[in-house]
């Protein structure tokens, strides 16, 4: 039976072309037993009659704040108590602009003021329209106040041309509503993060570190402390105030890094390694400021241990989920990752890029796992990390209820 059967879905329907997709989606969301009622912005009444909409709900379709017939039928308050779940698709970005501000000169920006129920974005514009820092501010905020996107996907658009910001196909948004309302928080769960590089002392004041600026790592942990977990980091030097709510274990070199997590994670429910840990330190460190006294000067550098696998080789090991930051091959050698150091997710990323990956505000993720794998499309950390959150405690939970049942 479909998780959505009984649910009351209030679909916002916002001015873009996409929208024709969203009769597809009210069809879609019918069949598989919810309720649908549909409020649509003036804009978006430009690109589809509301009478389609209203012969797909079978509802009639709420388009004005001020119509005092429809008001009193059923005002912008009472729709939104109706709902269970409010989504909006296609959501625009001059929506979402007015949503984060609050704005509600339409029964839709109304309704999404007055709810108490979750909502949820399909975004859908141009791909330098969804890139563009106003939009991508708008959006992090949304996340952080609770709000979840689904989407954007990757293609063609409609103005001929390409990039993140095509809507979700129809089925693809039914699918996340479903998970939307299967979606597994981690209240009781503890989380512990690695995150940021480390430093590798060469003598007293040098050392070898990496462009890491742990905030990856950061936002993972606001999420997660957003979805009820309790949150421990153990962190290299960063400059980022700390993850709110976190406990925070401050560490230099990557054997230090190694005893903090390997200390902590036993008591641990899921690891996750953001952490750029150094590959190779040096073999001794001088107790004295090496002098410039040579032409050349050869340091001897010998392996780190892998905390990652480490944790992974745990005997009651945490669900444990690695990163990795490839130049090239990104899935093959991220997939080899997984299976080599015996994790249960991996998260790849392209670095060397001149968007995303370390010391950017933004990142995009392939994410794998035993019997699945998703793309998280370019956005901002704050977005990927409370996606990537959800994906972790999906599977987490997957991976326990079959442990439990077998
Ligand atoms: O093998 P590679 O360094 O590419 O793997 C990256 C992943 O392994 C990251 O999750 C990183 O935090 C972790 N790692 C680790 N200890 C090391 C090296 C990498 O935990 N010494």
């Amino acid at each position: 039976m479909s998780l959505l059967v009984e649910k009351r879905i209030l679909l916002g329907v916002t001015g873009g072309i996409a929208a024709y997709k969203s009769c597809e989606l009210t069809r879609l969301l019918i069949l598989a037993g919810a309720s649908v009622r549909v409020v649509m912005t003036r804009a978006a009444t430009a690109f589809v009659a509301p009478l389609s909409f209203q012969a797909l709900s079978g509802n009639p379709v709420h388009l004005d704040l001020l119509d005092s017939e429809e008001e009193s039928a059923m005002g912008h308050i009472r729709l939104a108590r109706w709902a269970d779940l409010i989504l909006i698709a296609p959501a625009t970005a001059d929506f979402m602009a007015k949503l984060r501000a609050g704005l509600a000169d339409e029964l839709l920006g109304a309704v999404c003021l007055a709810a108490e129920v979750p909502i949820a974005l399909a975004p859908a514009m141009n791909h330098a329209m969804w890139s563009n820092p106003a939009t991508q501010d708008n959006a992090a905020c949304l996340v952080a106040r609770g709000m979840s996107l689904l989407g954007p996907a990757e293609g063609g658009q409609a103005c001929g041309e390409s990039g993140y910001g095509r809507m979700l196909e129809p089925a693809d948004i039914c699918r996340a509503v479903e998970k939307f309302f299967s979606r597994s928080q981690l209240s009781g769960i503890s989380v512990l993060i690695s995150a940021g590089p480390t430093r590798e002392p060469i003598d007293p004041v040098r050392y070898l570190t990496n462009r890491s600026s742990g905030k990856m790592g950061y936002c993972l942990a606001q999420a997660a402390i957003a979805a009820g977990a309790k949150v421990t980091v153990v962190s290299g030097p960063v400059a980022l105030p700390p993850p709110y709510d976190a406990a925070v274990v401050r560490v230099e070199s990557a054997a230090d890094m190694f005893d903090a997590v390997m200390s902590l994670a036993p008591h641990q429910d899921i690891y996750i390694g953001t952490a750029a840990v150094a590959d190779y330190t040096p073999v001794a460190v001088a107790e004295e400021k090496i002098k410039k006294s040579k032409e050349s000067l050869a340091i001897q550098l010998t392996r780190t241990r892998d905390i990652l696998a480490a944790v992974a080789s745990l005997p009651n090991k945490p669900y444990t989920v690695g990163f990795a930051a490839e130049t090239d091959h990104v899935e093959a050698y991220a997939k080899a990752k997984l299976e080599g150091k015996g994790l249960d997710m991996i998260a790849a990323n392209r670095v060397g890029q001149p968007e995303g990956g370390f010391d950017s505000p933004d990142n995009a993720l392939w994410v794998a796992w035993n019997g699945g794998e998703t793309v998280l499309p370019l956005a901002s950390k704050q977005t990927i990390a409370i996606q990537l959150i959800e994906l972790i405690s999906e599977n987490y939970r997957a991976k326990h209820s079959t442990k439990n049942s077998g």
